[in-house]
């Protein structure tokens, strides 16, 4: 398929080149194909985006369809828009001023090239060039066939004689012929993390940003879905999925025009952000990825989530760990002895490591509260007075592995590193500090800052060569943002916010370079970082510190759409009084942890307990690496089911949860519908994670085709007696 459409590319721009000068370049994926041709005047323009075609000379003849002219709005389909010139009314993608001051641009088609990547992807570059300044734009189209998902991004250079300011330069600039958009994008807050919201876009533009320069996703997801045509169902209708991948300020701004058509610019926010771009010195944007489901949104998260494991999420098809976190068990207040009792608790319960969290460090200020402490990384003497070697070695005598939480981004002002480097911290040293969680952020655009917090982990394996997991937490925005370095450094304070997040990076693709394999969790104060560029980095995430399962349900519901089930960390706490039972089941749609006072469970929870996590080994494989399927939304119903199954469609796990306890409630009336099943195939419905004493009216003798759990059903009899209900599904 990618030789055949790496033929076909080189062929439609030869033909098209040689008889019209116009240049047509379809992007194809499996099902998609959006199409960019020249005009007369050399300007690229987008004439489809849509289902790809099987008679591939027909992708040059689209655009004539939809009477694109190059005047007024007829011409709001550029390929990527400028600011400053008069062809285009549109939010620009990208604006500048130039060495000489003149803030005009125009790009016009220069060339393009189509290559296989070593990853297996197939990549289109298109280079734009302004007729009167020796300024580039380079569009990037990475196409996944098989998952159908498009990373798209761009590179600006210039070779003027001086700087170049940018005013805004996004990764990506979309238009979608379709009408009637219903755009889904999520609200968020600490322990409210992904709450949707459903707008039906009509006329002017709509903008989802982030501000926060750090923990991207705690007020606004980079994440939304955008139906056409209508509102798109689990199984029906036409939906863009997607999200911009950028750990700091975002924006992505949805222009519906007068001709209903969907104008999309993707990229960095520009907020406080122009940047100046030294000459052959090129500008490299994050990615804007995306899938186009012609199925609805069941099909678009599969996508995604098949891409996510097999492309960019560390280690996406291998294996996790199980785990028993202290952090909702002690907080702050634990010492050694405690730590090594707890260590037992894992053991017992069958998970394979032991997490320490937040309060282990720091002596001057320890770290007895969430006010002090922060930036000093050595271990504090009268907690653990034989350190951290000691733990781990206990740890281990138990059969247990044990990972560590650190925040190594942060420093509270009441700390040794804050007292000795000043310099290293975002402040405004005119004006108050203003605080997020008694803490401000470290300089990441400073190199020794980096080296700091690059060492913090190196030391950390170099003392602890075993140590098995890190939980990276992040817990403030940038208040006052202002570097010391970049002013020291004759740096623009606006580069702030975009060199921060290339800090970062820098320290992660270190880390990973000398430790590629480490399981390492994503935290960010709840689930405030998610974004796939840092996947790049992580195993897995936490996605929010509210594990209520009840509110889970509809978290990870939410959070499914863009993330496969084993990036997720689910853990079972005590926030709330639903039963133990509900707990765990919903823990186990994902990367399952514990996070109780195991000593505290009763012999007969315990054995129930044990018994899960022997089933979850069992199916795990299934939930981590298996096809996803939404079945009954809470959102729509008394109750929420979700199914995994695997490959082969032999293997599946059910989970059903009720969510509505108003007596009105029927949960239970109508049976739900199985998908993704093989219709010819036999099965049988197996109820697991119950009590030794407690009865099912699951009859797991019968047996069912696919083609009947399909098309009729089958009832879980979920109700207030089985407020969860898990099914094994198992071909027979
Ligand atoms: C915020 C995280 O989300 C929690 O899980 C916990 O690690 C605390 N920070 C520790 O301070």
């Amino acid at each position: 398929m990618k030789t055949k459409i790496t033929l076909l590319i080189t062929l439609l721009s030869l033909t098209f080149s040689l008889s019209s000068q116009q240049i047509t370049i379809p992007i194809l994926t499996q099902n998609t194909a959006l199409v960019l041709q020249t005009d007369n005047n050399k300007r690229l323009k987008i004439i489809y985006t849509g289902k790809s075609l099987k008679k591939d000379q027909e992708y040059a003849e689209t655009g004539k369809m939809f009477k694109l002219l190059s005047q007024g709005a007829a011409s709001n389909n550029n390929a990527f828009a400028v600011a400053g010139i008069d062809n285009n009314f549109t939010e620009p993608a990208i604006a500048v001023v130039h060495e000489d001051g003149n803030n005009s641009l125009d790009l016009l088609y220069d060339s393009h090239k189509v290559s296989e990547t070593s990853d297996g992807a197939t990549l289109t570059t298109i280079t734009l060039k302004d007729p009167v300044y020796p300024f580039f734009v380079d569009l990037f189209y990475k196409t996944w066939n098989k998952e159908d998902v498009i990373e798209q991004w761009t590179t600006i250079r210039h070779n003027e004689k001086g700087d170049v300011t940018l005013n805004k330069y996004a990764s990506a600039n979309l238009y979608l012929f379709n009408k009637n958009y219903y755009l889904t994008s999520y609200n968020g807050a600490w322990a409210k993390e992904m709450q949707p919201e459903v707008t039906n876009l009509r006329q002017g533009m709509h903008t989802i940003e982030s501000r926060l320069g750090t923990r991207e996703n705690l007020h606004t997801s980079p994440n939304f879905m955008l139906s056409m045509d209508g509102q798109a169902t689990e199984n029906t209708g036409t939906v863009l999925m997607g999200q911009i991948a950028w750990n700091g300020n975002f924006s992505l701004q949805f222009e519906t025009d007068v001709l209903k058509n969907m104008h999309i610019v993707a990229g960095i926010n520009p907020y406080q952000s122009a940047y100046q771009l030294k000459p052959n010195m090129p500008f490299e944007t994050p990615r804007f990825i995306y899938t186009i489901s012609f199925e609805g949104r069941g099909k678009g998260s599969r996508n995604l989530q098949k891409w996510l494991r097999n492309h960019t999420l560390l280690d996406g098809q291998g294996e996790r760990l199980t785990l028993l976190n202290n952090w909702e068990a002690t907080q702050f207040d634990f010492d050694q002895e405690e730590l090594v009792s707890l260590f037992s608790g894992a053991k017992d319960l069958g998970v394979n490591l032991f997490l320490l969290d937040d309060g282990w460090f720091a002596n001057k200020y320890p770290r007895n509260n969430d006010r002090a402490g922060l930036g000093d990384w050595e271990v504090n003497k009268s907690k653990l007075p034989d350190g951290i070697p000691y733990l781990v070695h206990e740890a281990e005598k138990e059969g247990v592995k044990f990972g560590i939480w650190i925040e190594p981004e942060m420093v509270n002002p009441k700390s040794e590193l804050y007292e000795n480097n000043p310099d290293w911290v975002l402040r405004q040293e005119n004006r108050p500090e203003i605080y997020f969680r008694s803490q401000l952020v470290l300089d990441l655009t400073n190199p020794e800052v980096q080296d700091f917090v690059y060492n913090i982990v190196d030391d950390m394996f170099t003392v602890n060569p075993t140590l098995a997991f890190i939980k990276w937490d992040c817990n403030a925005p940038i208040f006052n943002g202002h570097s010391k370095y970049l002013e020291r450094n004759n740096i623009s304070q606006s580069h702030l916010y975009v060199e921060y997040v290339r800090g970062l990076e820098n320290v992660l693709k270190r880390i990973r370079e000398k430790y590629p394999t480490v399981p390492m969790m994503l935290c960010s104060g709840g689930g405030g970082r998610s974004d796939y560029d840092l996947l790049k980095y992580f195993t897995e995430f936490w996605l929010s510190d509210n594990t209520d399962p009840l509110e889970r349900v509809f978290m990870q519901w939410n959070y499914s759409y863009y993330y496969p089930a084993i990036s997720m960390c689910n853990h079972v706490t005590n926030w709330s009084d639903k039963p133990l039972k509900y707990r765990i089941d919903v823990a186990s749609m994902g990367k399952l942890g514990f996070d109780i006072r195991v000593d505290k469970l009763s012999d007969k929870d315990m054995k129930f307990t044990q018994q899960t996590i022997r089933n979850y080994d069992e199916f795990k494989d299934v939930i981590w690496h298996g096809d996803m399927y939404r079945l009954a939304s809470p959102y729509e119903n008394d109750l929420a089911s979700i199914m995994y199954l695997s490959d082969d469609k032999t293997e599946g796990v059910m989970f059903n949860y009720l969510t509505n306890w108003r007596f009105l409630a029927e949960p239970s009336l109508s049976p739900i519908k199985l998908q993704g099943l093989n219709k010819d195939k036999t099965y049988r419905l197996t109820e697991i994670n119950l009590y030794d004493d407690s009865q099912t009216p699951i009859d797991k003798e019968q047996i069912y085709s696919g083609e009947f759990l399909m098309n009729v059903g089958f009832n879980p009899v979920v109700n207030s007696r089985r407020s969860s209900v898990v099914l094994k599904i198992d071909a027979i």
